[in-house]
């Protein structure tokens, strides 16, 4: 059974998670909206990708013996000035639910609470992964700059992206 405060912290991320979810779909609308379908189908793919996050607390709180609460989720911006912007915006995102990972890590430690440590380390992982692949699109869309062909060619490599 879980301790209220660890089933309210859960629950919060649970709620982030769709919420990045939800951000991430509006970047696909703005992708799709310029033609640079290659980065919609990323940003679609990490859309996907952030609802399983969210279905993990989901069925992690019900397994413990909690209720998962879904909370209001505000409206994402729905512009960016760039597709650098949008994928450093992505970068500060994925940094801050990081954060929120690793605090939920030690509150599983302050409070003993040894299943929901084992639980959260698949997503500690998943984090170094996130913050990786945002930040290897900063740094190739810094290096192309405003060459169209550049924009392209990123355009192209990440329409590839499977799962
Ligand atoms: Fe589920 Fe991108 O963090």
């Amino acid at each position: 059974m879980l301790k209220k405060s660890m089933e309210k912290a859960l629950n919060k991320q649970m709620n982030d998670e769709f919420a990045s979810a939800y951000l991430y779909l509006s970047m696909a609308s703005y992708f799709e909206d310029r033609n640079l379908k290659g980065l919609a189908h990323w940003m679609h793919a990490q859309t996907k990708e952030e609802t399983e996050h969210g279905m993990k607390f989901f069925h992690y709180i019900l397994d413990r013996g909690g209720k998962p609460i879904l909370d209001e989720i505000g409206a994402p911006p729905s512009t960016w000035k760039s597709p650098l912007d949008a994928f450093q915006a992505v970068y500060a995102h994925e940094q801050k639910v990081t954060a929120g990972i690793h605090k939920l890590v030690d509150l599983a430690t302050k409070e003993g609470d040894h299943p929901t440590h084992a639980f959260l380390q698949w997503f500690v992982t998943e984090q170094v992964e996130e913050e990786a692949s945002a930040d290897e699109v900063v740094q190739k869309l810094k290096m192309i700059g405003d060459m169209v062909p550049g924009i392209f060619m990123i355009d192209r490599e990440l329409g590839q992206r499977n799962g």
